[in-house]
C-alpha cells in the first residue's frame, strides 16, 4: 500500500524520460558523429519529461518528428543518440523480460483505425490475442471482453463481425479495446482521430478522456491538431522541426506562450479568429517547409520575433537551449529562445494592445 506522501513522490519521478535523443534516419546509431544540418536528423537533442497520469501532447507541423518521438517512447525505433528512460530502465538496454512486460504496459494506437484491424478476423479473434497470455476460463475471457466493449461504447453483439462492417469511429473505438486487452498503464496514440470526421473526434476524444481517468492511464497524445491537444493535454510540447521549442501546461501554451513559433502555430491555427489573426505580424511567415539554417536558431529564418527586435546576432550564431521561465504560479515552463522574455510584450506590441 501507498501512503499519500509516497503518491505525490511517486508522481514527481517522471514515467518517461527523454534525454539528448537525436534520431537520425541517415545515420547508424554510435557511428558518424559528426554533426551538422546537412541531413536534418527527425530528433536533434531532444529532452523532455513525461508524469504518471498526465495527457501529455506532442504537438508540431506535419514532418516535425512527432511520430518519430512516440515511436522511440514505445521502443519500435532506438536513438542514434541519447537515451530514452521508462521508470529509470534504458528502453533500449532492457532485458528479455523487462521488454515484455514494457510492452505491455505501453501500447500504441495509431491514425488509421482500419489499416491497424485484420479485415479477415472478427472483432472476438481480434480482441482475443491480448488474452492469449492471461490466464482466463473462456467464460471469464467472455465477460471481460463484453465489458471491455462496453467501457469503449460498443456492445457484444459485435465481437463476430468483421472491421468493414464498422464506421471509422467504431473501428477507433476497437483498437482502443484491442490496446485495452492487455491492462496497459501508457497510450501513445497518433493521430488517433485525425482520419474521422469532426464530430466523431469529440466522441472518440472524450472515449479516451474516460479511460484515461477511469483505468488511471497515462496518454501521450502526438497530433498536429491544436484542437486536440488544447481539449485533451494537461502538458503540451511543441516539436519544430525535429527540436522541442516549448514545453509547459496547457493554459500556458495555449494562452500565453513563451515561444515565437508556439505563438505563430496557434495564431496560424485554422480555428482562429480570422479578423485578428490577419492583423498579426507573424502569420505572414508562412507555415511550410524552410531549410534549416547551418547555424544558431532553427527557427530563426521565420521568426517574427526576431525581424521585430532588429535582427539580433544572436540568433544565427547560437543554438538556443530549452531553459526554464519563471511562472508565476510555480509552474515549469521551458523554452528554447534566447529572448523569450520580449514574446509577450513583442506579440502584445504587434497587435496594438
Ligand atoms: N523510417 C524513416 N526513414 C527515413 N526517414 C524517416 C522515417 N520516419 C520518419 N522519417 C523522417 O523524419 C522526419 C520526421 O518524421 P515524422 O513522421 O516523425 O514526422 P511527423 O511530425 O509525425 O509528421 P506528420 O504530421 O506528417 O505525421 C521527416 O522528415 C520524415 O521524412
Ligand atoms: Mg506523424
Amino acid at each position: 500500500m501507498t501512503t499519500p506522501d509516497e503518491t505525490s513522490a511517486d508522481a514527481l519521478v517522471p514515467l518517461f524520460s527523454v534525454r539528448n535523443v537525436t534520431k537520425d534516419f541517415e545515420r547508424k546509431r554510435r557511428f558518424g558523429r559528426k554533426r551538422g544540418r546537412r541531413s536534418r536528423p527527425a530528433l536533434d537533442a531532444v529532452s523532455v519529461d513525461i508524469y504518471r497520469g498526465e495527457a501529455f501532447g506532442i504537438v508540431g507541423e506535419s514532418g516535425s518528428g512527432k511520430t518519430t518521438l512516440g515511436r522511440l517512447l514505445i521502443g519500435f525505433d532506438t536513438p542514434t543518440e541519447g537515451e530514452v528512460h521508462f521508470e529509470g530502465r534504458v528502453v533500449a538496454a532492457m532485458s528479455r523480460p523487462e521488454r515484455r512486460s514494457f510492452r505491455r504496459r505501453v501500447q500504441m494506437v495509431f491514425q488509421n483505425p482500419f489499416a491497424s484491424l485484420n479485415p479477415f478476423r472478427t472483432i472476438r479473434d481480434t480482441l482475443s490475442d491480448g488474452y492469449a497470455r492471461r490466464r482466463m476460463s473462456s467464460a471469464e475471457r467472455s465477460a471481460s471482453m463484453t465489458e471491455l466493449l462496453a467501457r469503449v461504447g460498443l456492445n457484444e453483439s459485435m465481437l463476430e463481425r468483421y472491421p468493414h462492417e464498422f464506421s471509422g469511429g467504431q473501428r477507433q473505438r476497437i483498437v482502443l479495446a484491442r490496446a485495452l486487452t492487455v491492462e496497459p498503464s501508457v497510450l501513445i496514440a497518433d493521430e488517433p482521430v485525425s482520419a474521422l470526421d469532426v464530430s466523431i473526434q469529440a466522441q472518440v476524444l472524450n472515449l479516451l478522456n474516460s479511460l484515461k481517468n477511469d483505468l488511471g492511464l497515462t496518454v501521450v497524445m502526438v497530433t498536429h491538431d491544436l484542437r486536440v491537444v488544447n481539449f485533451f493535454c494537461d502538458r503540451i510540447a511543441v516539436l519544430y522541426m525535429g527540436h522541442i521549442v516549448e514545453v509547459g501546461s496547457r493554459e500556458a501554451i495555449m494562452n500565453d506562450s513563451w515561444h515565437p513559433y508556439t505563438r505563430m502555430l496557434i495564431s496560424a491555427a485554422p480555428n482562429g479568429d480570422p479578423e485578428t489573426r490577419s492583423e498579426r505580424p507573424w502569420v505572414s511567415s508562412e507555415l511550410g517547409a524552410t531549410e534549416p539554417p547551418a547555424e544558431g536558431c532553427i527557427f530563426a529564418p521565420r521568426c517574427w520575433l526576431r525581424q521585430q527586435l532588429g535582427n539580433p546576432e544572436r540568433c544565427t550564431i547560437e543554438q538556443p537551449t530549452a531553459r526554464p521561465i519563471l511562472m508565476e504560479d510555480g509552474a515549469a515552463h521551458l523554452t528554447a529562445c534566447h529572448f523569450a522574455e520580449e514574446v509577450p510584450q513583442q506579440a502584445k506590441a504587434a497587435v496594438g494592445a
